[in-house]
Order: C-alpha cells, then sequence, then structure tokens
C-alpha cells in the first residue's frame, strides 16, 4: 500500500499545468467527490482530417493535492486526442503514469477524467442545438 505521494505528483501539485478558468469555452463538465471537493474542466474542440480533436483542455479544482496532480496530467493527456479517445480516457493510466496515489486517495484520481467527459457531453449537446 502506497502511503506517500510521487515526485510527479507534488511535481504537477506545486506546479499544475493549464490551470484556471477558459473563456468562452466549447464544453464545460463538472465532477464531485464524496468529500465534499470538485473539478470543473473546460474544452476547446478543433477539427482535423475531419475528425474532432481537443484542441485545448483546462481545468479548476477545488480538492487535495490527488486531485489537482491528477487534473493537471489529465488535461495534458488530453490535449490533442480525438473525442472518441478522451472519451475514453480511464483514470488508470493517469495513476500509472503519476506514479500511482496512496490508497486513501484513489477516489480523487478519478474526478478529472469524469469532468472531461461531462465536458465532451456538454460540448456534443451545444453542437445537436
Ligand atoms: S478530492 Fe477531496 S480528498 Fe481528494
Amino acid at each position: 500500500m502506497k502511503n506517500m505521494y510521487s515526485e510527479k505528483v507534488i511535481e504537477h501539485y506545486k506546479h499544475p499545468h493549464n490551470r484556471g478558468k477558459m473563456e468562452n469555452p466549447d464544453g464545460i463538465g463538472e465532477a464531485g467527490a464524496p468529500c465534499g471537493d470538485f473539478t470543473t474542466v473546460f474544452i476547446k474542440v478543433g477539427e482535423k482530417d475531419g475528425k474532432k480533436f481537443l484542441e485545448r483542455v483546462m481545468f479548476e479544482t477545488v480538492g487535495c493535492i490527488a486531485a489537482v496532480a491528477t487534473a493537471s496530467l489529465v488535461t495534458e493527456v488530453a490535449e490533442g486526442k480525438t473525442l472518441e479517445e478522451a472519451e475514453k480516457m480511464g483514470k488508470d493510466e493517469i495513476l500509472e503514469d503519476l506514479g500511482g496515489l496512496p490508497e486513501i486517495k484513489m477516489h480523487c484520481s478519478a474526478l478529472a477524467t469524469d469532468a472531461l467527459r461531462e465536458a465532451i457531453k456538454n460540448y456534443k449537446t451545444k453542437v445537436k442545438e
């Protein structure tokens, strides 16, 4: 069982990538944890070779070290992916990339990928209107 944060987790927490509110996003998604914390993800969607992809991904988190670090990495990894690829992103690949999290912090790692899926869903709803 892991009790400590990896160096990569600490680094992403101290210097989060893509943190902040996006002006005029194409989609917004939010996900909450049982502890009451939450993450909001903002996306800008582009088109390349007839496929929609994530041109820009940003986040805001009211949460712990684990929630901030996973959101930072999720936004970084998601940029450039097609919407289909991004929808399939799971917390396990992010956890592996971060070098794991303490057992008690596992639920925090799902916030960013859940919020990203919600943002894509929000975008698709808007496009249909
Ligand atoms: S998100 Fe609340 S404890 Fe981690």
